[in-house]
Order: C-alpha cells, then sequence, then structure tokens
C-alpha cells in the first residue's frame, strides 16, 4: 500500500549547492531558497554550519540563514551541525531544526567528519542532547548506508547499529544516505525490513538516494512500498558530496514529483514552478539540469 501523502526534505541548496565548484553568491542561495518554498516545499534545508574551510561553498551560512527570517513561520529551515560549534552557530540565529550527519563506514567518517564512527557519534551526542533541550528538532543522516568507495558493499548490520545509536541519542527522524547512488531496490527493502526487525520505527525513516546508477526513483517507490513517507530531493538534480567520489546529484526532486503526483500521491508542490525555479538555477550555474522531468517540462 502506498501513502496517501509524502513529505519532501528539499536538499538543494545545502546538499546541491555544496558540490557546485564555483560559490553561489548568497543572494542568490536566498532566492533560490524563497523561489522553492514558493514552489510550495515546506521542508527546505538551507546550508551548513560545519567548518568554513572543509565547505567553502556553504562558509555564508551566518550571511543567508537570517535572509531566510520570512519563512520561519511557514517553512521548515534545517541546517547541518556537525559538533557544537555548528550547533551554536545555528542556534545563534535562531535555527529550530538541525541535522548531525554519522557514518556507516569507517572511510567515510574519516573524510567527511576526520572521526572514527564512534567518536563521530560521541560528537553528536551533546549536539542531540542541548538541541533537544532548546527544542529544537533533530534529523540524523547516515551516510554509505548501502555502498562506499573505499569499502564497497557495506553491511546491514553496520547500518543498523549506527541507526540505533542516531535514534539513542534522541534523533526526531533518521535518514538514510546512498551517498554514492549505488543501491537497487532490493538492498532498499532488505534494510527497512532489518531496521524494522531492530525496533526502528518505520515513521521516523526518510530516505536520502543520489542518482549516480538511475536507481533513485526505483529505490524511493520500494522505500514507499515498505511504509516510509519522507524522502529527500533536490530541485533540478543539483548536488554531490565533496567527500564522497564517485556521488553525483540527488533523486530530482521534479522527477520525484512526476512519479507521486502521477501516483495519486500528495506533495504540495506546483511542478511547473519548480521545473521554473531549477531553470533558472541552471542559468546561474551555466549547465542544464540532469532532471529528465526538468528537461521534459522546460522543452513543451
Ligand atoms: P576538524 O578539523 O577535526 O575540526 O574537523 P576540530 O574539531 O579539530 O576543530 C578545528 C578548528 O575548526 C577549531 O578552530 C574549531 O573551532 C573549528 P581553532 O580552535 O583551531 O581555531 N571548527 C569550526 N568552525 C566553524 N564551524 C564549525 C566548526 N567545527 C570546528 N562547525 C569538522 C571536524 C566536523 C569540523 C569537519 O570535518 C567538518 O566541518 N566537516 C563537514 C563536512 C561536510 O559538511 N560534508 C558534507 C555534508 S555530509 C553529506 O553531504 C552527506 C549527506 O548528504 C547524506 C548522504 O548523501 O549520505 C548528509
Ligand atoms: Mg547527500
Amino acid at each position: 500500500r502506498l501513502p496517501s501523502r509524502v513529505r519532501i526534505h528539499e536538499v538543494g541548496a545545502r546538499d546541491g549547492l555544496q558540490n557546485e565548484k564555483g560559490v553561489v553568491p548568497t543572494g542568490v542561495k536566498a532566492e533560490f531558497v524563497h523561489r522553492l518554498a514558493a514552489s510550495g516545499l515546506t521542508t527546505i534545508e538551507a546550508t551548513s554550519f560545519v567548518h568554513p574551510k572543509w565547505v567553502p561553498q556553504l562558509a555564508d551560512a551566518e550571511d543567508l540563514f537570517p535572509l531566510l527570517a520570512d519563512l520561519g513561520d511557514t517553512v521548515d529551515l534545517p541546517v547541518l551541525v556537525p559538533n557544537e560549534r555548528g550547533l551554536d552557530r545555528a542556534l545563534a540565529l535562531g535555527a529550530r531544526h538541525v541535522a548531525v550527519f554519522a557514518s556507516a563506514t569507517e572511510s567515510f567518517a574519516k573524510a567527511n567528519l576526520n572521526r572514527t564512527v564512534d567518536e563521530a557519534l560521541a560528537m553528536f551526542e551533546p549536539v542531540v542532547t542541548r538541541a533537544k533541550a532548546e527544542r529544537a528538532r533533530v534529523r540524523g543522516y547516515l551516510s554509505m548506508c548501502f555502498g562506499d568507495p573505499w569499502e564497497g558493499a557495506v553491511p546491514e548490520a553496520q547500518v543498523v547499529r549506527v541507526c540505533r545509536a542516531l535514534i539513542d541519542m534522541g534523533c526526531d527522524e533518521l535518514s538514510l544516505g546512498d551517498t554514492i547512488g549505488v543501491a537497487t531496490p532490493g538492498q532498499v527493502a532488505s534494510l527497512l525490513t532489518a531496521l524494522n526487525t531492530a525496533g526502528v520505527p518505520t515513521g521516523r525513516i526518510g530516505v536520502h538516494f543520489h542518482d549516480t546508477y538511475g536507481q533513485a526513483l526505483s529505490n524511493t517507490l520500494t522505500a514507499l512500498r515498505h511504509g516510509v513517507t519522507t524522502v529527500d530531493a533536490s530541485a533540478g538534480g543539483l548536488g554531490g558530496c565533496p567527500y564522497a567520489k564517485s556521488a553525483t546529484g540527488n533523486l530530482a526532486t521534479e522527477d520525484l514529483v512526476w512519479m507521486l503526483h502521477g501516483l495519486g500521491i500528495d506533495t504540495g508542490v506546483d511542478l511547473s514552478r519548480l521545473t521554473a525555479t531549477s531553470g533558472w538555477m541552471a542559468e546561474h550555474l551555466g549547465r542544464p539540469s540532469p532532471s529528465r522531468t526538468v528537461r521534459a517540462l522546460s522543452h513543451q
């Protein structure tokens, strides 16, 4: 059985723009987020409060976040925070929703956070505790849930262990990341079943598929059939990860919306406004969107 409504967690402004070679001007980012909101998206990941040398593309978080203040009442604007320093920066600006980001593999934990898996979890613990005490919502990302560029296939038990740790820490929601886009539907079904068996509530699981091998939509449909109702996507298919070679863009929000609306599933998104936004951003970036739906609708 499929859900009647899906909540889209839009990551284009964060996951998308963090992977651009050039730095997008702060004003353009602010307009991008406003346009995404005007197209009906209600959860729009805005930026990251990470070390500016690690992700220079998002080093303007302090300047950007206040430009989104007018959206605060109607749009949920999650931001990434790797540690207490990041949480301080986010809370100081009034962020109400933060995300920590763990890894299922040691290689990516090291590359992305300069920590082992367990050191990273220890770094997140006080972040989650303090964020909850401040009544902020907390998302826990988990990267490399299916395959890892250095380690290959990732054992399910490793993924389940870190998911449990994030839930036990107090994360309100998990986002299962196929960071390099290698997963296929059988793996998605198997992992969701394993998490269910381990007592992780499906209602608290979101999925985050990159589309490297063109499997993101099939994987999403599989997740929906397993009861998942939160899906991450990025407008126009922007994205990747600077610390994971071979990661390309996320599932394009337009491709997702096309499928969901075709299935009669409500998203609240106005597809033509969203497509126009991705077309506008593609002009700024100087290259066409990789999304098939954006291309199809733009040439009509
Ligand atoms: P580190 O070098 O180990 O940092 O990096 P540290 O803890 O040793 O601190 C060193 C200095 O950095 C200190 O300054 C800190 O204050 C400062 P000093 O005392 O030397 O003057 N510092 C900070 N400054 C500003 N903001 C901060 C901050 N933290 C420390 N938050 C660190 C560790 C975690 C900071 C670093 O590795 C980092 O920033 N990593 C972020 C990487 C990242 O953003 N990756 C992309 C997001 S993850 C992703 O895309 C995957 C996802 O989409 C899901 C999927 O697809 O799988 C979510
Ligand atoms: Mg990602």
